[in-house]
């Protein structure tokens, strides 16, 4: 993977959700991006986030808890509570030239939100497609540089950030404060939110990095900088709602959207490989859930939980229900959170099948899934992998005095399968693969089986037509 800082997509998503009615809990998700397992406070990160930490620990910290490894992919199975098998997004991002998005045929739980009579708000960054005017409502959309709001595709360039279908331009003022003050806002006025932030190119304002002076790599330095650009955003945030006397009646999720990414300051270690890859660092992410309402502040929780799951999961707090939408993935989690001795639903998880990726080496069986497909699949404690998952090294963190530990099977090109108990193997050191055939073969079969549910994956090629030069130097829908 070549290693540019631009396009990266690097920390924050706000989502926000509020009810005018007193009686149903108001609804704030927050969507970090690219924030890897290893730059929190509470895992012992060398970056500093005090308000993230003080609400984890009096909150319910999430420790199985599971995203995918890149942005639209957990984006659109947050909105959708379905595996990307079931909305042809199995490959890849979506590409701003590319006339793609989240099928319309699925409800988003903005629309359940708003079913059940909430009023929704998103600020930040969307990544599920922008081509038709349908993907435009209550939203404060951008993926962008983090001052000018400026975003280059190749050769196309245009302004990146609009207010519902208004593209605004706020040259000059940092994401963190332009989200966090438009969160804020929204708050002041009683209405509810969604929101995002900070997200590649590397930026942050200089005052965010004088803590970092120690850290000589200047990627990670910069990344702690705007990591605690995100703490303060959060803690500004949660202030507003303490006096605006909504929190004792709000419930915060805080999410990444996927691993940390090694080559732009990012870290996931002790976690093997990073953002992109189906290895734990990709998609092993941080999570939380805080709320007064909780009555089992200050735990941690290891049921195995994902982000298909806030779907059910918060349409199911708001009162609201799953009516209409198209079969779910996603299982209801509150229980789970909420009651400590309470079990996840959940016993699977597919993480992924993604049929256009390159094959690798050779099919094992003729009769069962394909092992030259690049596909991952959770079954209680256990774990395989198939096709090409990505570098698997051990990275640690530059400051740190361990040397990155080198993938042994990446490079042989035929290795294809792998299997881990996750639960006593969570750095994925041991392969079972070889001494545990017949787990093997039950698990691709289990993967045969979610393979015959798939639908068609959707790529299709960039459009000129998208160009900002045909629309006022703006990124918007172009059909
Ligand atoms: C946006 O604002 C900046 C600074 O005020 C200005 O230089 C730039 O021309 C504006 N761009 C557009 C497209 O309005
Ligand atoms: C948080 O609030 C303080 C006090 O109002 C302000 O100085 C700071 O810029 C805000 N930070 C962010 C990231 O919004
Ligand atoms: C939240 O605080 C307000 C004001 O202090 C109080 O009126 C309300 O009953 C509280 N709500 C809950 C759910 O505790
Ligand atoms: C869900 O749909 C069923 C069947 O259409 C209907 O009977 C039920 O009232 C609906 N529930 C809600 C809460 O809308
Ligand atoms: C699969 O089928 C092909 C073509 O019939 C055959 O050459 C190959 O040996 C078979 N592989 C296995 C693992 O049975
Ligand atoms: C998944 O199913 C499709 C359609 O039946 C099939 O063409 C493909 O080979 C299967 N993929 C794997 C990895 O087995
Ligand atoms: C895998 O990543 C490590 C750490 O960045 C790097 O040193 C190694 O060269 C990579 N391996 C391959 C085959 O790209």
């Amino acid at each position: 993977m070549t290693v540019t800082l631009k396009l990266i997509c690097v920390l924050l998503l706000f989502c926000f959700t509020a009810l005018s009615s007193a009686a149903k809990p108001n609804i704030i998700f927050i969507l970090a991006d690219d924030y890897g397992f290893n730059d929190i406070g509470y895992h012992g990160s060398e970056i500093k986030t005090p308000n993230l930490d003080k609400l984890a620990q009096t909150g319910v910290r999430l420790e199985n808890y599971y995203v995918q490894p890149i942005c639209t992919p957990t984006r659109s199975q947050l909105m959708s509570g379905r595996y990307q098998i079931h909305t042809g997004l199995q490959h890849s991002i979506i590409h701003p030239r590319q006339p793609h998005g989240l099928p319309l045929e699925n409800p988003t739980m903005a629309d359940k939100m708003r079913e059940a009579g909430y009023s929704t708000h998103m600020v930040g960054k969307w990544h599920l497609g922008f081509y038709k005017k349908e993907y435009f409502a209550s939203y404060l959309v951008g993926a962008e540089d983090y001052f000018t709001h400026y975003r280059c595709e190749e050769k196309a360039c245009g302004y990146d950030l609009r207010d519902n279908l208004q593209p605004v331009n706020y040259t000059g003022t940092y994401s963190a404060f332009l989200f966090a003050q438009r969160a804020q806002k929204i708050i002041h006025e009683h209405e509810s939110t969604k929101f995002q932030s900070v997200h590649a190119p590397l930026e942050v304002p200089e005052q965010y990095m004088k803590p970092y002076q120690h850290i000589k790599n200047t990627m990670r330095r910069k990344y702690a900088g705007m990591v605690s650009a995100m703490d303060e955003a959060i803690g500004n945030i949660t202030e507003t709602l303490k006096e605006a006397g909504m929190w004792n009646n709000t419930i915060l999720f805080f999410s990444t959207d996927n691993g940390g990414q090694v080559h732009a300051g990012g870290n996931n270690y002790p976690l093997r490989g990073w953002k992109g890859s189906l290895w734990e660092g990709g998609m092993h992410g941080v999570g939380f859930v805080h709320s007064e309402l909780l009555p089992n502040k200050g735990t941690v929780n290891t049921q195995l939980i994902h982000v298909s799951d806030w779907f059910p999961t918060i349409v199911g707090l708001a009162g609201g229900t799953p009516n209409g939408t198209l079969p779910l993935d996603g299982f209801d989690q509150w229980s789970t959170i909420s009651q400590t001795s309470s079990v996840s639903p959940r016993t699977t998880l597919l993480h992924n099948i993604d049929p256009l990726s390159p094959l690798k080496g050779n099919k094992m069986f003729n009769n069962t899934f394909d092992t030259r497909v690049r596909a991952a699949l959770r079954y209680g404690d256990w774990k395989i992998i198939t096709g090409d998952p990505g570098n698997g090294s051990w990275v640690p963190p530059p400051t740190s005095s361990q040397g990155t530990r080198i993938d042994p099977s990446y490079t042989k090109d035929t290795k294809n399968v792998w299997l881990f108990n996750i639960a006593k193997d969570p750095n994925e050191h041991q392969d079972l693969s070889d001494s545990m055939p017949d787990l093997v073969v039950k698990m691709l079969g289990m993967l045969d089986q979610f393979n015959k549910t798939a639908v068609p994956c959707v790529f299709p090629p960039e459009d000129p037509k998208s160009d900002p030069k045909y629309h006022g130097g703006y990124w918007g829908p172009w059909e």
